[in-house]
């Protein structure tokens, strides 16, 4: 499973780097306003400091703008993924952008239909949002599920990026699935280090190793 950072912030993304586990990037209009500086700016700094797919959305909503915008972001680097939503227009324009071998990711995902019709409009990456439908009381792994099958009957290239993750157990669940990539909140990357037992055993590990007086580098 790949992980992308579900973030605009620079900072916090330099910091996972080091780890090997960023494998691309996604970032929202939310995302891009908490980050505070000018879209453009940021999304060629995140594209220059990772390889894989960074995922930036269009904010126009009618077909020409959306076009526009798609080609403009794309524009800013090789490895601009155009975030579309999952609307009439946004599906056609992920249908054109694909016909110029642009990456598309299509967002705002909630149920398999639209799921679908994101794999016949040839789109790279289709997002459905599982913490936002657990929010209604639903379960969003559920979704992923389905989607995952009706990607495999029809053998569709569009990759599950499961997205909306707030915990590691969303994470879990997605890679039993087989889900190919999670977004990733920091916070949540962070989360998955954690375990009591962990913590519990390196303690103890530590205070033997300290009543040996030895050390493992040569004096
Ligand atoms: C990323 O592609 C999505 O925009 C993001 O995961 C949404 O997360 P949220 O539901 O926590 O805002």
């Amino acid at each position: 499973m790949k992980f992308f950072v579900d973030t605009a912030n620079i900072k916090e993304i330099e910091e996972l780097i080091p780890t090997g586990f960023v494998n691309g990037v996604t970032t929202n209009p939310s995302l891009i306003a908490k980050n505070g500086d000018d879209m453009a700016k940021t999304i060629k700094t995140i594209c220059s400091i990772v390889s894989g797919p960074v995922s930036a959305e269009v904010t126009a909503t009618d077909f020409e703008t959306m076009l526009q915008e798609g080609e403009y972001l794309a524009s800013l680097a090789t490895n601009v993924a155009v975030k579309v939503p999952l609307t009439p227009n946004g599906l056609k324009t992920c249908k054109t952008l694909r016909e110029k071998d642009i990456m598309v990711n299509v967002t705002l995902c909630f149920t398999a239909a639209q799921a679908l019709l994101a794999a016949k409009a040839g789109a790279t990456f289709i997002s459905p949002f599982v913490g936002r439908l657990d929010d209604l009381g639903e379960n969003g792994m559920d979704l992923i599920e389905d989607i995952v099958d009706i990607y495999e009957n029809y053998d569709f290239k569009t990759e599950v990026l499961v997205a909306s993750i707030r915990s590691a157990q969303h994470i879990i669940d997605a890679a039993v699935i087989g889900a190919h990539v999670s977004t990733l909140p920091p916070k949540v990357i962070h989360e998955l280090y954690n375990h009591e037992l962990t913590d519990k055993g390196l303690s103890a590990f530590l205070e033997d190793w300290k009543k040996t007086g030895q050390s493992i580098l040569p004096k």
